[in-house]
């Protein structure tokens, strides 16, 4: 069933308070709720509550019997036998969380109770009016003999078998949670700058209270930060971070109760990679940073989820260049953004940020929606510059504080504090697809201009696009190298547009999109001598590093395309980049690092050529082998000169080690895996031991080392992942489908774990050329689990369908064998609404 936006209508009643009380048990919870209702007079009808998979006991009103109506998917209650005053609605229903395996509303993981009602979870634990607009105030009971028990606001009292819960901030049903279990917590604590105290833990499982620490660190930065940067401070007197196995999402930002994937919230130096590290504080730093936005002010409906996911990533983005380093954060941003969203945006699952309507809300927490989200925030920012953006938040804050609202009155707030009508801006919103954006340069006299071009190609159901309001950032360098015109932010708001520079003495060189100031594909016609100049000469180290990927991707395209050599001027360029001691050791891995085969196969869609993936992986491979050969000389000494020394998780640690890891890639080409097989044995830290063993499968070997690893690892569930998603990510083409087989047979596989099943299928999707593989076996592979999974976990089973999107960018074969298995999922019996709206969009039927 279709809900459309433009449908939305304010509901029956509010709810004024609930009180609920949980009676544990794996497979009989009992769950008590005593709700305050409030018709709302301006639209006056029957109580209509959600509920789904409830066993109902018992219903009253004002504690009498009432005629009610239930389905699969509601409770009724006619407006006649309704008082017109408030009223109290009680009710009885039982759950069993232990069958529970979709994650969803209230389940167990590994003996602990625990719940996800984002987005439409809580009507699986009772009946409620389960939409964000209808905000209560919570009093939560939970009863059970387990000695942890958690849920949203400020403790109000226990006893021995129970625990009483009050969150005086009224909130919508998907930020309720609950927690029980057998836990420990990691604490610390808090004085926010309003003077309050604030109590902070982390609650694992017996075993990981070593892995919270850098954590703990995350969230007291990230509270100092809120403070400092936005002016928002937290709002209870405890604030509790719970570390859950099995987890659909990274983490989940409930009042007071952040649920976490474990995956995305213990970290230590011997289990944890520098990329872990980097991701559990900027997750920790989104959801803490929802407590504002998201929280205290939330979502009118569904559709507006860009107000709150697309602002706090951009919060959490800001927070993480704070904490390391601006330039490598927004690369890395950039890499995600074109990996994910772009390719998102380039096919049939393309969507505007703000939905216009959906059949199952979970299959748009998209990186559109997310990633794209932030980027509509920064060019924002950059817009109406830094002064007036703060501003506008703080107006948003005051205004709305309480509130569910809407991308409207979000973007008024910055309408009212800048007296702009950014009612085109807006349209960022409400049309989906990547602008193309090219450029042509005129030199006459001492003016140079440059003439912007922008088209966006028609998506699904947006077949007429119109212009976007786009911030391009341009610089100008002059020929010996000095920066004539410093960054500068033209406004382009036509089809085509022409911008003047006067007063040149000498005709300069462009450097255009600097920082990426806008979600576009720029196409620029350029040589590799002025590639190879701005990527020596630029300021802007987004687009010194963008030259360089320029150039990569040319001479990849070239090799695949008319095997032309490897471009002297690009192996050159990168290694004078990589001798320059003086540039930062993380800029200069991601300068090394090459694009991605996928990267590769959307650039040749897009010049008109359909890509082959065995030529695409093939080329990559040769190409990595030319760098090994020509950076012979140089990369003993730059392994030596980045040995990081003692673990830090720090951005100057990570980046010594990120360069020192690509090296040792190239290096294991030449040594016969001597350094590699060296570092596996000695080192203390995951990073390095991950590293090297990546190091050894790319380059065909590792046995021994995998099979000890396992030997070390096996007791640890996250290293554990990694074991598994290594052998399939650095999996030959022809091998990764049969490792990726062979791996769920191993009893340390379980589809229900959905980091378990992700390291496989994931990781099988992401091995481009394997999952591409000519016979079709990926595709088999991973239809078969698809469908396995479905009827356990429908939510994560569609996320995966993710994989096909791309299908229509391959030969007439692969498409034949892709669409058959795509129909094949769809004629599945029972098939799950979340799989049959995702692979219907995916088809195009
Ligand atoms: N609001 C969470 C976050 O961005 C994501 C939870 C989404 N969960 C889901 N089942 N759709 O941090
Ligand atoms: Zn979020």
């Amino acid at each position: 069933q279709t809900i459309f936006l433009k449908d939305y209508a304010e509901p029956h009643h509010w709810v004024e308070t609930a009180h609920l009380t949980f009676k544990l048990s794996p497979r009989a919870t009992l769950v008590v709720s005593k709700i305050a209702f409030k018709p709302n007079a301006n639209n006056l009808g029957d109580l209509i509550l959600n509920g789904e998979q409830l066993r109902l006991v018992s219903v009253q009103i004002n504690g009498a019997d009432v005629p009610y109506e239930t389905t699969d998917t509601h409770l009724t209650i006619k407006q006649s036998d309704l008082p017109q005053e408030p009223f109290t609605f009680e009710a009885t229903v039982e759950i069993s969380p232990e069958t529970n395996t979709a994650l969803e509303g209230l389940y167990m993981s590994s003996g602990m109770y625990c719940t996800q009602c984002e987005a439409e979870g809580f009507r699986k634990i009772t009946y409620y009016p389960d939409r964000p607009d209808v905000m209560g105030v919570f009093t939560v009971r939970v009863e059970s003999d387990l000695p942890v028990m958690l849920s949203n606001g400020n403790p109000q009292a226990s006893g021995d078998g129970w625990a009483e819960w009050h969150d005086p901030w009224p909130k919508p049903a998907y930020l309720f949670a609950l927690v029980a279990g057998d836990l420990i917590a990691h604490s610390d604590h808090f004085t926010t700058i309003e003077g309050n105290h604030v109590d902070l833990n982390i609650y694992v499982r017996k075993g990981d209270e070593d892995k919270c620490a850098f954590g703990m660190g995350a969230l007291i930065d990230s509270m100092i930060w809120d403070e400092r940067v936005y002016g928002r401070a937290y709002d209870l007197d405890i604030f509790n971070i719970v570390a859950v196995d099995d987890f659909n999402m990274g983490a989940m930002e409930n009042k007071g109760l952040n649920i976490f994937n474990s995956s995305c919230v213990l970290a230590s130096p011997e289990t944890s990679t520098d990329a872990t590290f980097e991701r559990v504080e900027g997750i920790i730093a989104h959801e803490y940073f929802h407590n504002w936005t998201g929280n205290r002010i939330t979502c009118r409906d569904w559709f507006q989820l860009c107000l709150k996911e697309g602002l706090t990533v951009y919060r959490d983005q800001m927070f993480s260049g704070d904490m390391r380093s601006h330039a490598v954060k927004r690369i890395e941003e950039v890499l995600q953004l074109r990996a994910r969203q772009f390719r998102e945006d380039n096919g049939p699952l393309a969507h505007n940020v703000r939905p216009e309507s959906f059949v199952e809300i979970n299959n748009f927490y998209t990186a559109t929606v997310y990633e794209k989200g932030a980027e509509i925030i920064g060019m924002l920012r950059r817009l109406i510059g830094d002064e007036a953006y703060y501003k506008g938040c703080n107006l948003y804050f005051d205004r709305h504080d309480g509130q569910a609202v809407t991308i409207e009155e979000w973007i008024k707030a910055f309408e009212d504090v800048t007296g702009r009508d950014l009612t085109h801006f807006k349209q960022w919103y409400s049309q989906a697809g990547t602008p193309r954006l090219s450029v042509t340069e005129d030199w006459a006299d001492t003016t140079l201009t440059l003439t912007f071009t922008q088209t966006t190609p028609a998506t699904p159901g947006q077949d007429v696009k119109k212009p976007q309001v786009l911030p391009i950032m341009v610089g100008l360098i002059a020929p010996n190298g000095d920066e004539v015109v410093p960054s500068t932010v033209l406004e382009m708001t036509e089809t085509t547009q022409s911008f003047t520079f006067e007063d040149l003495t000498e005709r300069p060189i462009a450097s255009i999109l600097r920082d990426f100031s806008a979600p576009v594909i720029l196409q620029r016609e350029m040589t590799a001598k002025t590639r190879a100049f701005l990527l020596a000469h630029d300021t802007d180290p987004f687009n010194t590093w963008e030259m360089g990927r320029m150039l990569a991707k040319d001479t990849l395209v070239a090799m695949i395309i008319d095997g032309t050599p490897p471009a002297r001027d690009y192996l050159d360029a990168l290694k004078s980049m990589l001798s320059d001691d003086s540039k930062d050791p993380a800029f200069r891995a991601l300068c090394l690092a090459l694009p991605s085969q996928d990267d590769i196969a959307q650039t040749l869609t897009d010049a008109g050529v359909t890509p082959d993936p065995m030529a695409i992986y093939e080329q990559r491979e040769e190409l990595r082998h030319t760098l090994a050969t020509e950076f012979k000389d140089i990369l003993p000494g730059l392994y030596a000169a980045n040995d990081a020394g003692a673990f830090k998780p720090d951005a100057q640690g990570s980046g010594k080690r990120s360069l020192r890891m690509s090296v040792l890639a190239l290096l294991t080409l030449n040594d016969g895996g001597k350094a590699a097989q060296t570092l596996f044995e000695t080192s203390d830290n995951m990073t390095e031991q991950a590293g090297a063993l990546t190091a050894l499968l790319s380059a065909g070997t590792g046995q021994e080392e995998l099979a000890s690893f396992y030997a070390q690892w096996f007791h640890d569930r996250l290293v554990m992942d990694k074991w598994f998603m290594m052998q399939v990510a650095s999996a030959a083409p022809l091998d990764a489908a049969r490792i990726a087989s062979m791996l769920t047979e191993h009893a340390d596989f379980d589809m229900k774990n959905p980091n378990r099943f992700r390291a496989v299928f994931g990781a099988l999707h992401g091995n481009h050329g394997g999952f591409h593989a000519p016979d079709g076996a990926a595709y088999k592979l991973l239809a078969d689990w698809l469908i396995k999974l479905d009827p356990l976990n429908p939510q994560t089973t569609a996320r995966m369908c993710g994989a096909f999107e791309t299908w229509k960018r391959y030969d007439a074969d692969r498409q034949g064998m892709i669409k058959d298995q795509l129909n094949r999922i769809l004629a599945t019996p029972n098939l799950s609404g979340d799989t049959t709206e995702m692979v219907t969009r995916i088809l195009g039927a």
